[in-house]
């Protein structure tokens, strides 16, 4: 992190392991060009794409249809999540290798693919390759059953969006045990508690995991040492659509993640070597993905502002932030060598983005992953022992 005069702060490109793009499917809420557009002028240069999509992500052609959706839109790079169904877990593991990672949602939520049956949870552990990502939207309760899963098959598991104060803890005493676990917490989680539902309206508020209360999001700064990434779980609905009597539940963050953790940074809440590891290090070596050549970002760590009612870019056009005062703000992003946005503007556009499973792995990321996600030598070769720990941070 090298800080040049002026607070303007150069970052690698940001990784956001937890993006729903709605393409194919639901383009009037976003599509992969709105989507990576709002990426980058959040900073972030890397998106892995969440499969509650329609036709869902859950087989060869639903895949390969996301794929070609992506390859069309995508301004930044991206990979594309697969999602546990009742039935492919046979199936699923041909994919492993071209997907970001498999996503299980084992509670009810914004989607078709609530898996109930805990023997069903434990054919995807038994059978998703033990190298390969697994993660789990897992509240409450669910974090714990999660976490026993993965460790009867000797797994890492990755839970998604840790909101609450229960699921931090039980998330750092399986670590304490040195268990495989790794956890993500969203920004609306960190900014926002349900003491911010009478501005924002307690229905259109709706998240999944909800708006909890203070002391839950005092215990995730508490336990910030505890957690991995953070991801914006960027859910675009339309303004209609929440402002509707019964709105489906889900906040758009790709473009304010990055001016709210700059403004807990200027207030001390939290370290740039922070967001680095949790935006950038720790991303690469839960996923396994690879390096951007000549790509960072700038970042004005002076610029204040008040997060208006919509963002730019993303189709969603509101945001739960409305009104928060920040301090910070994206100024350029460089991908891949070339300008991608300055002055306010995206300038990279739909089909230049790359899916990270195409990119060449460089000699540190693969050392990186053989070492510290593997801890030994074995690469392709699956085996239903679940004999594999992947050590978390
Ligand atoms: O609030 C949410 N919205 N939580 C989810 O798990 C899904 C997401 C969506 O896709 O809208
Ligand atoms: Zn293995
Ligand atoms: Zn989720
Ligand atoms: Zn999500």
């Amino acid at each position: 992190t090298e800080i040049v005069p002026g607070k303007v702060v150069r970052l690698p490109g940001l990784i956001d392991v937890h993006v729903h793009v709605r393409e194919p499917g639901a383009t009037h809420k976003e599509d992969w060009n709105t989507c990576t557009a709002a990426a980058l002028a959040g900073g972030v240069t890397m998106i892995l794409a969440m499969p509650n999509t329609n036709p869902p992500t859950v087989d060869e052609n639903a895949f390969q249809i996301t794929q070609k959706c992506a390859k069309l839109g995508a301004r930044c790079d991206y990979g594309v999540f697969v999602g546990a169904s009742s039935d492919n877990y046979k199936l699923l593991p041909t994919i492993g290798a071209r997907a970001a990672a498999l996503k299980m949602y084992l509670n009810e939520t914004f989607t078709t693919l609530k898996l109930d049956d805990l023997s069903i949870w434990m054919k995807h552990f038994e059978n998703w390759p033990p190298h390969l990502t697994l993660c789990a939207h897992a509240e409450g309760t669910h974090t714990a059953a999660v976490i026993l899963c993965a460790e009867l098959c000797k797994r890492p598991v990755h839970v998604c969006h840790v909101a609450r104060k229960e699921e931090i803890l039980i998330i750092k005493a399986a670590k304490e045990r040195g268990l495989p676990v790794t956890c993500e917490v969203a920004p609306h989680h960190l900014f926002l508690t349900s003491n911010n539902l009478d501005v924002i309206g307690h229905e259109r508020g709706q998240v999944k995991p909800p708006l909890v209360l203070k002391e839950d999001q005092d215990a995730l700064w508490e336990h910030m040492s505890i957690i991995d990434c953070f991801a914006t779980d960027h859910a675009p609905h339309t303004n209609e659509e929440k402002n509707s009597a019964k709105p489906p539940p889900g906040f758009p963050g790709l473009e304010t993640m990055l001016p709210l953790l700059l403004t807990a940074v200027n207030d001390g809440r939290l370290t740039l070597q922070d967001l680095v590891d949790k935006l950038y290090t720790n991303p690469r070596r839960i996923f396994n993905l690879p390096e951007q050549s000549n790509t960072y970002i700038e970042v004005d760590l002076n610029q204040e502002w008040t997060i208006p009612k919509a963002m730019k870019y993303s189709k969603a056009q509101w945001t739960p932030f409305t009104g928060l005062k920040v301090k910070g703000n994206v100024q350029k992003v460089v991908l891949h060598g070339k300008v991608a946005y300055e002055n306010g503007e995206v300038l990279a556009q739909p089909g230049t983005g790359q899916d990270v499973r195409d990119m060449q792995a460089t000699p540190s990321q693969q050392t990186q992953s053989m070492e510290t996600q593997h801890g030994h030598h074995h690469h392709h070769h699956h085996h239903h022992g679940c004999s594999h720990h992947q050590q978390s941070s």
